[in-house]
């Protein structure tokens, strides 16, 4: 059985990537990710405000007050800070024989361009940009935080040579379009969805709490019927992230003509060996309905498959409700 892919011109020996996250934050976790049949590894990302404080630090440090002085420096903190992370993606990309994949999660247009410039020089085979612009004010459109993503996809295109890939959220009210626009910004591939970190309220001591970081299987939905939408409109790469939790939500995601598909939650849940059975039981799967090959079925019930019963378009759920 060949379960091989191309996926962002880098050649993956299957489509069961590990998703960026505390699993893939250190050597040993990658390594077993890996062992484990990964095909390929997002590595846990370096946000824009770890560069931002690394900065900020060598601002403090350094005894200058001109603006001039004070730039450069800025540029210094950002070469000498966040150092131990190119360490960590050379040494996974030395380590490890399929595709590694660096992460930067950015929210504005600063300086995270230059480190995105010195990933490449390590040796990632990739980057993934997470890109979640929020809009916490009134003047803020949908239109400027669209704006402000496509911007950063086109910095990131003109930075690097690498393939990248953009994960973003699952909250625009018009994907088809704004997917256009990051693939003509350049972008290699589109990784839906990023989960973002949940919000919740603690009401007998009435402050804040995170809310649960890990999904659950029943929110894989909305990424399954993008998936189907946006692989008929689009030449990008896909990839699904967010509720993907077993072979059957991967072979959906492939049918729905998706390139591969992201694990994270399951595996916080039942450990690495998931992905071993996930390729077991896509194999199994694959050998039953006799494909010997992804591409055998990859895309057969996409959007333009779906034309008459409209499942992909079915947001108002008419036909259940009619029974
Ligand atoms: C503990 C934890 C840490 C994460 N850290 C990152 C991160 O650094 N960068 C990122 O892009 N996504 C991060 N994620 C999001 C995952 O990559 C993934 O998109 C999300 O968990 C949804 O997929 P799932 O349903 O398979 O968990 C993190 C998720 C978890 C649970």
């Amino acid at each position: 059985m060949d379960l091989s892919t191309r996926f962002m011109n880098l050649s993956l020996p299957n489509p069961v990537i590990v998703s960026s996250s505390g699993l893939t934050a250190n050597i040993a976790g990658v390594r077993e990710a890996v062992e484990a049949g990964a095909g390929a590894v997002v590595l846990k990302s370096l946000f824009e405000e770890d560069i931002a404080a690394g900065v900020e630090r060598s601002r403090q440090n350094a005894v200058v007050s001109h603006p001039e002085a004070e730039a450069y420096m800025e540029q210094l903190g950002m070469l000498l800070e966040p150092d131990e992370y190119l360490t960590f993606v050379e040494e996974c990309a030395q380590s490890v024989d399929v595709p590694v994949i660096a992460s930067l999660n950015c929210h504005s247009e600063k300086w995270w361009t230059d480190y995105a410039e010195r990933i490449e020089k390590v040796g990632a085979d990739a980057i993934e940009l997470n890109l979640s612009p929020l809009a916490l004010e009134q003047k803020t459109s949908a239109m400027d935080i669209e704006n402000t993503l496509v911007n950063m996809v086109k910095l990131a295109r003109e930075t690097v040579k690498l393939p990248f890939a953009v994960k973003i959220g699952q909250n625009f009210s018009a994907l088809p379009h704004l997917v256009n626009r990051i693939q003509k910004a350049g972008a290699d591939s589109i990784t839906l969805f990023n989960r973002y970190y949940m919000v919740d309220i603690d009401i007998e001591n009435m402050q804040f709490k995170s809310g649960n970081s890990l999904s659950a299987p029943e929110e894989f939905g909305p990424v399954l019927r993008w998936i189907g939408i946006i692989s008929d409109l689009t030449d990008l790469d896909l990839s699904a992230s967010t509720g993907v939790y077993d072979a059957s939500g991967l072979i959906k995601v492939l049918l729905a003509g998706g390139n591969a598909a992201q694990f994270c939650s399951v595996l916080y849940r039942n450990g690495m060996e998931v992905i071993t059975q996930v390729l077991e039981d896509l194999s199994s799967w694959m050998e039953k309905h006799e494909f010997s090959e992804l591409s055998d079925f990859r895309g057969r019930l996409s959007l333009e498959d779906d034309k008459r019963n409209a499942f992909f378009q079915r947001l108002q759920y008419v036909k259940a409700l009619k029974g």
